[in-house]
Formats: C-alpha cells, structure tokens, sequence
C-alpha cells in the first residue's frame, strides 16, 4: 500500500483527499491511499521519519506547518527556499525533499486564464501564512508590488523575504512597498486578497476600492474559493472589474505536488471541477 497524506491543524475542511484520491482511481495506481491527519508540532518529526523509510510516499503540509517543517527536513527545493514554505513532500536518494507548489499553482492560474501579469502594478492583501508563495510568483516579473496587512510588521517581515532572492536582491529591494492598511495605492493592475477573510459569508475586508469603478481590466484576485464568491469578488463584479477565486490555484498546486509524487501529470477534468463545487 502507498500510503499519502495532509497533515495539518485544523485539517477537517481540507478537500485535497477529494482530488488526489479521484486521480489515483482514474490513473489506476489501485494500492494508493491519501488520507488527511491532524497532527501537532511535536508529530512533525515522525511523518518526515515515516517518509524516510517509505511508510508514507508522499506528504501535503497545510496550516500552521509549512514554515515550521522546514528545519526537520533534509533538502529544500525551488520555491520553497525563497518563501519559506514547504507544502509538499517527498523522499528523493535517502532524503526527505520539501517543496512548494502554491507559488507555481498560483502562477498556472494567471496562465491558464491568459492574464498578462508581467511588468504590472500588484496589490496584496494580507501577510499570513500563503502570502509569500503568491509574492514570489511576482518577483522578478512586476513592475510594482504592494502590499499590505492589518498587522504591518507582518508584511515588512514578508518584505524581508524578497530581499533573500540574491539575484533579484537590488531590484525587488525597490520593487516591493509595504503600505498601511487602509491607505490607498494608485490603481493596480491585479488585486489579490490573501486574508482569510470571506472564509465566513458575509465577512468584509473594509477597504475602500472605488477607484476601480468600470476598469474592466483590472483583476480582483480571491485565493477563497468556498464560498465560491467572497465579498471582495462579489463586490468587484459590481464595480465592472474581472474576478477570479482560488479554485484552479488549488487544483494546480495538486497537479504538480502529484507529479512529484507519481511521475503523473494528471488532468483537471469537468468531473474533479464539480466535485470540488
Ligand atoms: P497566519 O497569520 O497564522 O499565517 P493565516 O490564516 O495564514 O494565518 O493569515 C490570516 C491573514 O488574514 C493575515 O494576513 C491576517 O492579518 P493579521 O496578520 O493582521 O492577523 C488576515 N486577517 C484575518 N482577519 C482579518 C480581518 N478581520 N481584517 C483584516 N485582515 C485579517
């Protein structure tokens, strides 16, 4: 039996059993299993030594873990390194391999709906724990970066994570502008909300974006995607904005933790869309 696994805490809502299982019955890997498990700090260890030695074939880490399972593990690849955050693993030549795929997740979803994201002004909204990864998706590539949180020493710590990027370490230094929450940027091209707020119906971010009233090529940019339209897309669309949730980024950052895992690249069918609804 291949045995997979989600750990976090909580770890009740997470719908990535639904999608890995789903793929594992169409791709026929018949004695694969993908369970979710909520475990503790102090359990972190013991998963990575289970990979080590083939127990688990390979490991999701969601909230609160995806900093913190760093320093157990052996190597730290790609986009791992820069965010500081690890949401997938695997056992590669004796070591246990960390690396994240919301960064490229995220950036597939750009992608895939042909949004043109290079050489734009960018507004994040929030610093907690998946910010960094939709960061690092733009630097290197914006023209400006935003970003703002309730607690401001959050977003200047996030802030502190660019300048890690030692190529891009002179540009994104200026690139990258911590603003106070509330106060208002000139109008941005793509405006992402990385809060949790909206996870709850009828949550309200509070922030004032009429200056978007009719530009119809601005992208609001939820990473909720159940409830399927928060507030601040809800909004969007009345103001004549684009909209998008965070379905396909999560749909994608699964496509390729399962290829890491299987070799796999598996599709994202009409089915495993609906059954995600
Ligand atoms: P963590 O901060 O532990 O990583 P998270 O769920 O990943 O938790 O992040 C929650 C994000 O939503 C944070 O950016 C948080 O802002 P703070 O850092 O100020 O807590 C933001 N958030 C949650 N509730 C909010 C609210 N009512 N208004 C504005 N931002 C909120």
């Amino acid at each position: 039996m291949q045995k997979y696994l989600v750990i976090g805490n909580p770890i009740e809502h997470s719908l990535s059993p639904l999608i890995h299982n789903y793929w594992m019955k169409k791709y026929k890997l018949i004695d694969s299993i993908y369970e979710k498990k909520k475990v503790e700090k102090k359990d972190l260890k013991d998963i990575i030594d289970q990979v080590k030695i083939g127990q688990i074939k390979g490991v999701n880490i969601t909230v609160p873990f995806k900093k913190e399972i760093i320093d157990l593990l052996d190597r730290v690849q790609g986009d791992a390194l820069l965010t500081q955050s690890v949401n997938t693993l695997c056992k590669f030549n004796n070591e246990v391999h960390g690396y994240n795929t919301d960064t490229e997740g995220f950036r597939e979803s750009l992608q895939n709906s042909l949004i043109d994201y290079e050489n734009k002004n960018i507004f994040i909204l929030g610093a907690g724990g998946v910010t960094s990864s939709i960061l690092k998706a733009f630097v290197g590539t914006a023209k400006k970066i935003y970003i703002t949180n309730r607690t401001k020493k959050k977003a200047e710590e996030l802030k502190k994570l660019g300048d890690k990027s030692v190529a891009a370490l002179q540009r994104e230094k200026e690139t990258i502008e911590v603003i106070d929450w509330g106060e208002k940027t000139k109008v941005c091209d793509i405006v992402i909300n990385t809060t949790s707020v909206g996870l709850t119906k009828d949550e309200n971010l509070d922030l004032d974006f009429g200056d978007y009233e009719k530009n119809k090529n601005v992208l609001f940019y939820d990473l909720i995607y159940n409830p399927k339209e928060t507030n601040f897309l809800k909004d969007a669309k009345l103001r004549g904005n684009k909209t998008m949730n965070g379905k396909m980024m999560f749909l994608l950052q699964a496509q390729i933790a399962f290829k890491i895992w299987t070799n796999i690249s598996p599709e994202i069918d009409d089915e495993l869309m609906r059954l995600l609804d």
